[in-house]
């Protein structure tokens, strides 16, 4: 069997969050080493509890979970209960768990962790950016730690917090930039990536009547929650198409195949009425050094397989 790839997955759990983290734990591609909680969706207060119960639902004794920022680097914070509920999980009761969170901060694991694997790591942040930035600022040598950096940010044409603005790259735009500039191998897993790779309704109630040992505690609750999106998107062209951000980054990073892309120049606004967008310059214009993989187009069909392997995995 291929050796497991080394992961650390930053994150600001968050519904979609979660579907990532289970999605990555039901794979034997990865070793997920360290779960890196950020202030994000909700509080830091949340998103490490949920990292914490999560971690612990799904038995990952050996994974450190670690607490990271509770806000960012300058601008204020904002986060995202509208979309999340005030306790990141749309109000779902995580299993409580005795996982305890790691004494060091995060960007202190994920360096540590980082020298542990000799080059090998890969990270995932699927949050703002904001431990990442810090990581590399306290660490300037970590950028030549990380084997790949994939990052659910961005967006190429309209944002979801702002006209250009995903909430992710917007929440926190200067410790993006501080990312994309740091010359680490990266791909942006943005929002109109998310948008070609997705359930079907159809194909999301049978992957739910796949009854696995999460069905209970998780996934039914996320079902009958989805009602409500499903009513919001109605006549939208979203509508009948479930593609939780966070698990679409995860599935790129298990299946290299999901999508083509192409490696170009991208930038983020830091300040004014389009602060939080990524400027992908196509034609480098700027004659900047591409410095992140885009992507082009998707196989939808690798991610719904991922889903329906996650449900076998998973089952009782
Ligand atoms: O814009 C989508 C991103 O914002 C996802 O990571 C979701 O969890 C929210 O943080």
């Amino acid at each position: 069997m291929e050796k497991r790839i080394p992961l650390i997955i930053d994150t600001d759990p968050g519904v979609d969050d979660a579907f990532c983290l289970l999605l990555a734990n039901s794979s034997d591609r990865v070793e997920i080493r360290a779960i890196t909680a950020v202030a994000g969706n909700v509080s830091l207060h949340y998103t490490l509890e949920n990292a914490r119960r999560l971690a612990g639902m799904m038995g990952l004794t050996e994974t450190r979970v670690a607490a990271g920022a509770e806000k960012p680097l300058i601008v204020p914070q904002e986060t995202a209960e509208m979309a999340h509920g005030k306790n990141g999980m749309g109000g779902l009761e995580l299993p409580e768990t005795d996982k305890e969170v790691d004494p060091l901060p995060a960007w202190d694991v994920i360096y540590e962790e980082c020298k542990k694997a000799g080059g090998e790591m890969q990270v995932a942040a699927v949050g703002p950016l904001t431990n990442i930035a810090i990581a590399l600022l306290k660490y300037p040598e970590l950028k030549g730690l990380i084997k790949h950096l994939t990052i659910m940010g961005g967006a190429q044409t309209a944002g979801n917090h702002s006209p250009y603005g995903e909430f992710n790259i917007w929440a926190d735009p200067h410790a993006a930039e501080i990312v994309f500039q740091a010359g680490i191998p990266m791909t942006m897993i943005d929002l109109d990536a998310c948008h070609m790779s997705y359930l079907t309704d159809e194909e999301y109630d049978a992957f739910v009547g796949m009854r696995n040992r999460y069905s209970e505690c998780f996934f039914d609750f996320m079902a009958k929650r989805d009602g409500e999106r499903r009513k919001r998107m109605a006549g939208t062209p979203y509508a009948g198409k479930y593609g939780p951000c966070d698990a679409v980054t995860i599935a790129a990073l298990l299946d290299e195949d999901l999508f083509t892309y192409e490696c170009l120049p991208v930038s983020v606004e830091t300040h004014g009425p389009c602060m939080g967008r990524t400027v992908v310059d196509y034609r480098n214009r700027a004659g900047k050094t591409p410095n992140c993989r885009v992507v082009k187009s998707a196989d939808r069909q690798k991610f719904v397989d991922l889903f329906y392997k996650m449900a076998e995995v998973y089952a009782k």
